[in-house]
């Protein structure tokens, strides 16, 4: 590709909102059509609005949030990119009515093996969740020896996982 398309190319991309494989009220009573509206519709488009204001002009021009996260340091960039990762983790991990009730597999093996059972992984990982001071991530994470772990981070930081959840849904949902 010649440079000057190139050009072009990067500095009309923007970052866009991930569309919901699934309503706003699909989720209720879970979460609410109001929390969904507030929070993917306000909150996630805010961040994604901010990347956009913020990113051209920098040397992260054309990087996806994914790169972006790896190489940014601490700062405006790096909290609204890491926002836009991990909410979208968030959001799309959801289904109305899934066909499980628990993970299968290599990963439900897993959970059983590193906390006995998927109803204590469950009561570990709200623990870390509702634990959390303002606004943070609870994670499910896996070492370099495949080992699970759960472990919770304020605000933005980022985790190879396999679950999130996100504290600050829970004051839209209290409201
Ligand atoms: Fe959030």
């Amino acid at each position: 590709m010649n440079t000057i398309l190139m050009s072009l190319i990067m500095m009309t991309m923007t970052y866009e909102m991930p569309k919901l494989p699934y309503a706003n009220n699909a989720l209720e009573p879970v979460i609410s059509q109001q929390t969904i509206d507030f929070h993917y519709g306000k909150h996630l488009q805010t961040y994604v609005n901010n990347l956009n204001s913020l990113v051209p002009g920098t040397e992260y021009e054309g990087k996806t949030v994914e790169e972006i996260v790896a190489t940014a340091p601490d700062g405006a960039i790096f909290n609204n990119a890491g926002q836009v990762l991990n909410h979208n983790l968030y959001f799309l991990q959801f289904a109305p009515k899934p066909s499980k009730k628990e993970p299968a597999g290599k990963l439900g093996e897993a959970i059983k093996r590193d906390f006995g059972s998927f109803e204590n992984f469950k009561k570990e990982f709200n623990a870390a969740a509702v634990g959390l001071f303002g606004s943070g991530w609870a994670w499910l994470s896996v070492d370099k020896n495949g080992k699970l772990h759960i472990t919770k981070e304020s605000n933005c930081y980022y985790h190879k996982n396999c679950y999130s959840t996100d504290c600050h849904c829970f004051y839209t949902m209290l409201k």
